[in-house]
């Protein structure tokens, strides 16, 4: 099949589709095989035909509208940890799809690591005042589970987050423990820690930044790791089966990244060999670069 007939096979598959508001699971593959077939200068044909979900009432749309601005925003992740569900019949199917992207499995599988991660450390640490970073805390959806389930840690947690309405959202969500966090409107770049923690923690920001600012930020911040701590920073692996679908109709562009390069970025930030590690969630599209002290 030319290249011509594959746009208009798509534009017969998804009017038909339309017609019946979405696909049904057995329709998923269809759709991703189709989209895998696109070259770069039909992406912009393909995306007209999907402009009837490309707006912030279908997750999909909502990533790539930006209505905050920028892919990523705290929003939209806790939409994929709530597995919200449009209730427009328009929509519903289609976020129901998304839902099933791995890279959407891999970001809930992400919170899960995380609270794992914080039960750890909390067991860990006997007195169980244990202090952790995180860098780009979104909806602190991760330290909301582990809290709810751990009413009595001691654990403190500084949240550090570029985006007023990300912190706003964040505080009123664990307005239950406030007194165990201390929220942060700065820029990772920019924000001076002050003090050390058993445990930094980044997810779904590294992945935004260049290999120079990777390494920055992972030299700046590993010094205000305390001995015997942690810091961890995930970031998509270039094993992402989700990436074509994520850019062409999310708009959504990441710096995915191998483990040896991430392994790499750590010597370079002048961690020894010994404290690195890289660990991964079950289905390895994130990955995570995690030092020791
Ligand atoms: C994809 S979300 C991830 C949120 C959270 N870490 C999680 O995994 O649920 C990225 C967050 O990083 C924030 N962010 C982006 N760039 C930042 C920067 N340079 N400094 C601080 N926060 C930033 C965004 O506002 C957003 O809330």
């Amino acid at each position: 099949m030319n290249n011509l007939d594959v746009l208009s096979s798509i534009s017969v598959f998804l009017t038909g589709i339309f017609e019946k508001y979405g696909p049904d699971p057995d329709e998923y593959a269809g759709i991703l095989e189709f989209i895998d077939q696109i070259e770069a200068d039909e992406i912009e044909e393909f995306r007209q035909t999907m402009l009837p979900i490309l707006n912030p009432g279908t997750i999909i749309g909502f990533s790539f509208t930006k209505p905050f601005g920028y892919n990523g925003d705290f929003f939209i992740i806790e939409k994929i940890y709530q597995h919200y569900v449009s209730p427009d019949p328009k929509y519903k199917k289609w976020d129901e799809f998304f839902h099933t992207f791995p890279a959407a499995i891999a970001v809930v599988n992400r919170k899960k690591l995380a609270i794992e991660i914080l039960k750890n450390l909390n067991n860990k640490i006997s007195e169980n005042n244990s202090q952790v970073l995180i860098l780009g805390s979104g909806p602190v959806s991760e330290v909301f589970e582990f809290s709810t389930k751990y009413p009595d840690s001691q654990m403190f947690f500084d949240l550090i987050d570029l985006d007023k309405r990300a912190i706003a959202y964040a505080k009123a969500k664990n307005k239950n423990f406030l007194a165990r966090m201390s929220f942060h409107n700065v820029n990772v770049i920019r924000h001076n820690p002050g003090k050390t923690y058993d445990l930094i923690w980044s997810a779904g920001l590294f992945d935004y930044f260049k290999d120079k600012h990777f390494v920055y930020l992972l030299k700046k911040y590993y010094e205000f790791v305390k001995p015997g701590g942690e810091m961890i920073i995930g970031n998509f692996n270039v094993e992402n089966p989700s990436r074509r679908i994520m850019e062409i109709l999310g708009d959504w562009f990441l710096n995915h990244r191998s483990e040896e390069e991430l392994m790499r970025f750590a010597l370079q930030a002048g961690i020894p060999k010994s404290k690195i590690e890289i660990i991964r969630e079950p289905l390895g599209i994130n990955l995570f670069l995690k030092v020791s002290k």
